[in-house]
């Protein structure tokens, strides 16, 4: 936070925080003219429309539907049509239940939480864009977590205007995901999701990311506070994920490491700080993209490992039974725990390997090379009590 009287970095660190969806969006202009070309038919025809957007994180998929929305909305209405929005985000409303409810809060904030069925739900919906002769664009974001547990509400929302004797354009679905999720789809809710519907966000390079980094630089500090050395450092060290959330961070963190020193000037050592503090790993992203019983084996694995370098399989286990007693969790049976193991090695969190022969006979030995296990405990703690 500034000190009144402190040094002048931060013009506007709202700038730099991740809600605020920029005007522009450097290196995605073919992604938004892709997206803005695909929806045309709905402006010219009152058809729907389903798009399909998929990259790794950091990509600009979340910030990019909306800007799209945005810009969509305000151009609909120049033109005297009535289009709505919302965005969803499918793991933090993980039942299709909760992702209706969280569409129809936007025509009603009181909608109540139970008492209503899908279909009476549905309805509701229904009759909100009929009052309001309104197109609903819906954006699913991390669309898989619902697509995986095999949800209705993707067909259902394709299907919407089956009820009426013409079609009437009502929804149009934007779904967004790390993987091409497709293959998840049914076949009729797959035939109006053509080839060309689905949108790809590569990995940004290092010269990509500089240019988000200028855009921001601008926005969020007063004039010759970064210098152009250290954007180049940020996104050469953000290139190795390409990863634009994670590049923002590490400017912001380097931003205020500046201010605490009371210096008038980000220099590469905040950056080269700024970088050992904000592991990528240990972005709210990153953490909230496991589901709980993953945050919970994870945080159990942290707690054993904050006091020792190596813990096994069992004493792992124990943690784990621990913790999913605390948080209120299942415990999951030794199979699914030995599955956790794996996906968090995979994902970096955590790496397994075999102990060789022991005293006890073979087991799994799990060390935490990447991220201090303190850090990881904190975060997962406070994302655990939300
Ligand atoms: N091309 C871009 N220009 C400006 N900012 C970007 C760009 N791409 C991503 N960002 C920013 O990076 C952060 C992550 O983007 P986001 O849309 O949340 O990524 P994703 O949903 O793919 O994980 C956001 O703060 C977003 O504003
Ligand atoms: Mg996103």
């Amino acid at each position: 936070m500034p000190r009144p009287g402190g040094p002048p970095i931060f013009k506007d660190v709202g700038k730099l925080s991740f809600d605020f969806v920029p005007e522009r969006m450097p290196h995605r202009e073919k992604q938004l003219k892709t997206l803005k070309s695909l929806f045309h038919p709905l402006m010219e025809a009152n058809l729907s429309q389903n798009a399909l957007l998929v990259g790794n994180v950091g990509t600009g998929k979340t910030h990019l539907s909306k800007r799209f929305c945005l810009d969509f909305e305000e151009f609909a209405r120049e033109r005297g049509k009535n289009v709505r929005w919302v965005l969803v985000n499918c793991r933090q409303r993980a039942t299709e239940d909760s992702v209706l409810l969280a569409i129809l809060k936007k025509w009603d904030d009181r909608f109540p939480e139970r008492g209503f069925s899908i279909p009476e739900k549905l309805n509701v919906l229904r009759k909100h864009l009929e009052r309001e002769r309104a197109h609903l664009i819906a954006v699913l974001d991390e669309a898989d977590v619902l697509l995986k547990k095999g949800s209705d509400l993707i067909y259902n929302l394709t299907r919407f205007d089956e009820e009426y004797q013409e079609p009437r354009g009502s929804i149009s679905l934007i779904l967004i995901s790390q993987r091409n999720i497709l293959s998840y789809l049914d076949r009729s809710t797959l035939s109006t999701f053509k080839r060309n519907n689905v949108v790809e966000f590569g990995k940004y390079n290092q010269a990509e990311l500089r240019d988000i980094l200028m855009d921001r630089v601008k926005l969020a500090f007063f004039p010759d506070v970064v210098r152009g050395e250290c954007l180049n450092l940020i996104a050469d060290i953000a290139s190795d994920y390409g990863d634009a959330r994670y590049a923002i961070e590490v400017l912001l963190r380097a931003g205020e490491l500046a201010l605490d020193e009371d210096m008038r000037e980000v220099v590469p050592e905040h950056v080269r700080e700024a970088r050992a503090t904000t592991h990528a790993l240990l972005s709210e992203e990153a953490l909230e993209s496991l589901d709980r019983p993953k945050m919970i084996a994870l945080l159990a694995l942290a707690r054993k490992l904050e006091k020792k370098a190596y813990v096994t399989t069992g004493e792992a286990e124990e943690a784990y039974a621990l913790a999913s007693e605390e948080f209120g969790e299942r415990k999951r049976g030794h199979t699914q725990f030995w599955k956790y193991i794996q996906d968090l090695d995979a994902l970096g969190f955590i790496e397994a390997k075999p102990s060789g022969e022991g005293v006890t006979g073979k087991t799994t030995i799990i060390s935490m090379q990447e991220v201090p296990a303190r850090s990881l405990i904190e975060s997962l703690e406070a994302s655990l009590l939300k």
